[in-house]
């Protein structure tokens, strides 16, 4: 071991620090659970209330339209009051959505039940990858900010299972109130976890940033930590707001936002909710295919699982490309399994081409997205940064949720996925050319290493 190095913050987070990660982390994990939960739930819930198509659809849309505000909202609250104490306040505020859901006595409830964890896991989407990056030495910080993306995927995958669990009494309130027990943990959790260092030294609170680092790193390495974080804030000074933003961490912002996009453009989530139709017409029986849903999910855990031990190993950029590359292979082949009449033979394709998709998928884009952002920008934006781009996110996921049965219809489900799969070429070519190798560097580095990039790619032809 290198003179100065811990085992702490050397290359394995340390049950301490993989503690404080994942009690942070079940902000993933309700993020998860809330998207996948409805799947199930909405058809008990239409046949309750009795709703049209277009109140079923406002439902549906209703978390990640709420997540974006939530997103927004959350990064100045997060720089004001810390990102701990913002973690606190989200989880009392899951902890209400989700009373709110299960205890609904009408459609209007409901929808403010649904809107209010939409808030929830808006905000936790975009302070749990700032508070897990603050808190990671360099060398686990990747595989740290992996375990929230780890939790997203076990939160939809706990979803499935739970909607199938309870397919037999059709109790969606029950579904609901499962959500209380995760919003709980993250309450308790958070309680006793510590504040990060960066934002505590930013404040003046120097003695207890120290205090911090000092539980997961000895004495040399806090230093050389410490020396990090005022390197970092030295750039800038002070807090900014949105348009400070654009102009202070352009480069920054435009990877962040784009990679937002990228991630849900590629289809993401149009596949996860529209497998099971696909998979039916493989001519699995009916009951094999209402698991499909569970084995997607199991792979999507499993893939993330790989992830978080080749992040800090192989690095993001091999990753991304990889990831997008296997995503770009599998869509082109789903879009001929669903144009081309190849009977029970392109059943299966799509069937395979569904699993490589979603394994190249979280493998990669799934992750890095969260972690990339999380890393980008220069501490004074990184809150705000971390929200506009993860709004960015959200939305996207609202417009690819709106406009994919609607593309379909017009133009056909296998051009539909061509496009998806052009998106992917398009991200190819944007993370070669703009996004920086983050591995094991500082966030100095980082932020020298994204300009340097942005310089050479973008100025020119913007100038
Ligand atoms: C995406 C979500 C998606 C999930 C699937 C995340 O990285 O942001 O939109 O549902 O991965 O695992």
């Amino acid at each position: 071991m290198p003179p100065g190095a811990s085992p702490e913050a050397g290359d394995s987070p340390g049950p301490k620090l993989f503690h404080w990660a994942s009690a942070a982390a079940l902000g993933g994990f309700l993020l998860g659970y809330h998207s996948g939960v409805l799947a199930g739930a909405l058809l008990w819930i239409r046949d309750d209330f009795q709703l049209s198509s277009l109140e079923q659809g406002v439902l549906v849309s209703l978390l990640p339209l709420g997540a974006m505000v939530g997103s927004i909202a959350a990064g100045p609250i997060a720089d004001a009051l810390g990102r701990r104490t913002a973690l606190i306040l989200d989880a009392v505020l899951l902890l209400v959505a989700a009373g709110v859901a299960a205890l609904a006595p009408s459609y209007a409830v409901l929808l403010i039940g649904r809107g209010l964890a939409g808030l929830g896991v808006g905000a936790a989407s975009s302070v749990v990858p700032v508070y897990l990056s603050e808190l990671a030495p360099p060398g686990v910080r990747g595989r740290l900010i992996t375990v929230h993306q780890l939790q997203i995927t076990v939160g939809i995958l706990v979803a499935y299972f739970v909607d199938l669990v309870f397919a037999g009494s059709e109790s969606w309130r029950a579904l609901f109130a499962i959500g209380l027990l995760p919003a709980a943990a993250l309450l308790v959790g958070m309680l006793r976890s510590p504040e990060t260092p960066a934002w505590l030294d930013a404040r003046g609170s120097t003695d207890l940033a120290r205090e911090v680092i000092r539980q997961i790193a000895d004495e040399d390495e806090t230093d050389r930590l410490l020396e990090d974080i005022r390197r970092t804030r030295e750039l800038q000074q002070r807090q900014v707001g949105p348009v400070e933003l654009a102009r202070r961490a352009r480069p920054a912002l435009v990877i962040g936002v784009a990679l937002a996009a990228l991630q849900q453009f590629a289809g993401v989530n149009a596949i996860i909710y529209y497998a099971p139709a696909v998979m039916e017409r493989t001519e699995l029986s009916a009951s094999a295919s209402i698991l499909s849903s569970v084995v997607i999910g199991a792979i999507n855990v499993a893939a993330t699982v790989v992830s978080f031990r080749l992040v800090d190993r192989m690095g993001r950029r091999p990753l991304l490309l990889a990831s997008l590359t296997g995503m770009t292979v599998s869509l082109v082949a789903l879009g001929a399994a669903s144009e081309l009449s190849l009977g029970r033979a392109g059943s299966w394709l799509a069937l395979v081409s569904i699993l490589v998709y979603i394994a190249a998928f979280a493998i990669g884009l799934g992750p890095l997205f969260w972690v990339l952002v999380a890393e980008i920008f220069p501490a004074d934006t990184r809150a705000a940064g971390t929200g506009v781009s993860t709004a960015a996110n959200w939305l996207s996921t609202f417009v690819v949720g709106l406009a994919f049965l609607p593309l379909v219809g017009a133009i056909g489900q296998g051009p539909t996925f061509w496009i998806f799969a052009a998106v992917c070429v398009v991200a190819l070519g944007f993370v070669i050319r703009l996004v920086p190798e983050t591995k094991g560097r500082s966030f100095a580095e980082i932020d020298a290493e994204v300009r340097r990039r942005w310089k050479r790619h973008a100025k020119p032809r913007a100038a």
